[in-house]
């Protein structure tokens, strides 16, 4: 099975939302990627709970969300998570991580950890019980827009290996920035298994979204 694509709607034309939406769902992408920021653990805002309630009325697609933001578990309850969503969490952003996680689950979703570039991989040995995925942020979170960190590459592989190890490579990689054409396949050969798609490849400005969404399916086949 090839690789699985969450745009990320931070980087979407919010004038022409509804159009988007309907092109990302007949185009047959697997997540919509959700930012949400608090100006506090990534120094930006994006997206809010209404936002993305009015997204989730609009598309049957299921939300991926990525949270940057300190203590998720306070504010986890204003999103509509349901079945099949994704919520990544940060390792950064809370001391009760375990808990947090479970939180997650209990509202039926897959559980994430995200992890920044400088984090390690050891830092989430103790929660590989309580994960679906794993997030690698492959630049440093907060805004679109940015080139790769070269070393996040070998830590997808790094990451890959320390699962098989323990017998849990069915957790899923996913990757989150500077995913461009030529990044996904290096991702994808490091053992990503989803990717979300920014401004370094959908949402390239002016182009065209749907035959950009193709070639990055080509890309991580
Ligand atoms: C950055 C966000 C990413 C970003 C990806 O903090 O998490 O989802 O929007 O966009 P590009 O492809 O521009 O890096
Ligand atoms: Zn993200």
């Amino acid at each position: 099975m090839g690789g699985k694509i969450a745009p990320s709607l931070m980087c979407a034309d919010f004038l022409h939302l509804e159009d988007t939406l309907s092109t990302l769902d007949r185009a047959g992408v697997d997540y919509l990627h959700v930012d949400i920021m608090d100006g506090a653990f990534v120094p930006n805002f994006t997206l809010g709970p209404d936002f993305v309630h009015a997204v989730r009325h609009a598309t049957r697609v299921p939300l991926d969300y990525h949270l940057m933001v300190d203590h998720p578990e306070r504010h986890l309850h204003l999103f509509p998570v349901r079945e099949g969503d994704i919520v990544s969490v940060h390792q950064e952003s809370t001391p009760h991580l375990q808990r947090t996680l479970q939180q997650i689950k209990s509202l039926g979703a897959k559980a994430s950890v995200a992890l920044n570039p400088s984090t390690s991989v050891l830092s989430i040995e103790d929660v590989l019980d309580d994960v679906d995925m794993i997030l690698i942020m492959t630049v440093n979170p907060g805004f679109a827009g940015q080139k790769l960190v070269p070393a996040t590459l070998h830590k997808i592989a790094r990451l890959k290996r320390f699962l098989g190890e323990r017998n849990y490579g069915h957790i899923e990689i996913e990757v989150d920035g500077n995913v461009s054409m030529e990044n996904a396949r290096k991702m994808r050969q490091a053992g990503a298994d989803i990717f979300v798609a920014g401004t370094s490849s959908v949402f390239k400005p002016g182009a065209d979204l749907l035959a950009l969404t193709r070639e990055l399916k080509e890309a991580i086949a």
